[in-house]
């Protein structure tokens, strides 16, 4: 089957069709599914089945892989491999967190808009998510995943915003995300593992050339301005950027797979039956080096 692309919406997102996942996938493969990427930055795949092993082989394919912060923590862990995220309301037992169930806390910072790991000096660029369980429509929600186009955001400031800020500094803080939730039962000794790092926040995609805002609910405030200044003004471009305009909602079906470039995209879970399992598996590709090391 010829390996085809259909978009998904004006600016971001497409379907790929045409390839089973499971299989070896050749270089060939890999470089469309790379300039798709580099076109559309979020891409969707339907009726995967992939195990743990083989999403994390797969996703090697695309760059070193991440070991996240979940898997980090001390405890006993549901998934084996550790470069596999757990994107899930389940603890080690495959039960439904409680309420007030620290680690769930902690992911309900998701549910904020933001790109991964903006906090570590040097980011990620692919996230992978793979829909093994996917909770029924509710009146709460589906427990869609939204992806917000960031090159596309900035394309839409007036030309004096853009002078303004392309060349500030934003400092990403995992503890500011969370602390916007309420949450601050952080393991002892996670403060000292991570701390505060600058990032850009504009930057140029080194793939496509296209210039792109770099926001997340992890920055706190523009590095040599009043902190009040910095968050008022990431507040305003993050009103802007999330636009619907410029959102893909993902309505996840198991066997799904979701590849977005967190160079260029925020995203944030939505709310679902909380008694329901979601399940979601993710890979994550390392970056090379700080964004402020990338030409502007
Ligand atoms: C993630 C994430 C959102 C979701 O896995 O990085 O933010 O919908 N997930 O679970
Ligand atoms: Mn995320």
């Amino acid at each position: 089957m010829p390996l085809e692309t259909r978009p998904l919406h004006p600016f971001i997102g497409c379907e790929m069709t045409g390839i089973d996942l499971s299989q070896t996938v050749n270089s060939a493969a890999v470089d469309a599914i790379w300039a798709a990427i580099d076109r559309h930055a979020v891409v969707v795949f339907h009726d995967q089945r992939l195990t743990d092993a083989q999403l994390r082989d797969f996703a090697a394919l695309f760059g070193p892989l991440e070991i996240g912060r979940g898997a980090l923590q001390a405890g006993r862990r549901r998934l084996a491999i550790p470069q596999i995220g757990d994107i899930s309301n389940l603890d080690e037992d495959n039960h439904i967190r409680s309420r007030d169930d620290r680690r769930r806390l902690d992911s309900l910072g998701n549910r904020l808009w933001h790109t991964d790991a903006s906090y570590m000096p040097t980011p990620v660029v692919l996230g992978m998510l793979h829909a093994v369980k996917v909770p029924p429509a509710s009146a709460f929600g589906g427990g869609e995943t939204e992806f917000a186009d960031m090159r596309a955001a900035y394309d839409a400031l007036p030309d004096a915003t853009k002078a303004d800020i392309d060349a500030l500094i934003a400092e990403h803080d995992i503890f500011w995300s969370r602390g916007q939730i309420g949450f601050t039962q952080f393991p002892l000794g996670e403060r000292e593992k991570y701390p505060p790092s600058p990032q850009r926040l504009v930057r140029r995609h080194p793939r496509s050339g296209r210039k792109t805002l770099y926001l997340s609910a992890h920055a706190s405030h523009i590095i040599g301005w009043p902190i009040a200044d910095g968050r008022l003004l990431l507040f305003d471009l993050n009103a802007h950027a999330t636009r619907p305009e410029f959102v893909y909602s993902h309505q996840w079906r198991v066997g799904d797979l979701v590849i977005w470039d967190n160079r260029c995209t925020m995203h944030r879970g939505r709310p679902h039956d909380e008694s329901q399992p979601r399940d979601l598996r993710r890979a994550t590709t390392l970056d090379e080096g700080s964004t402020l090391q990338e030409a502007a």
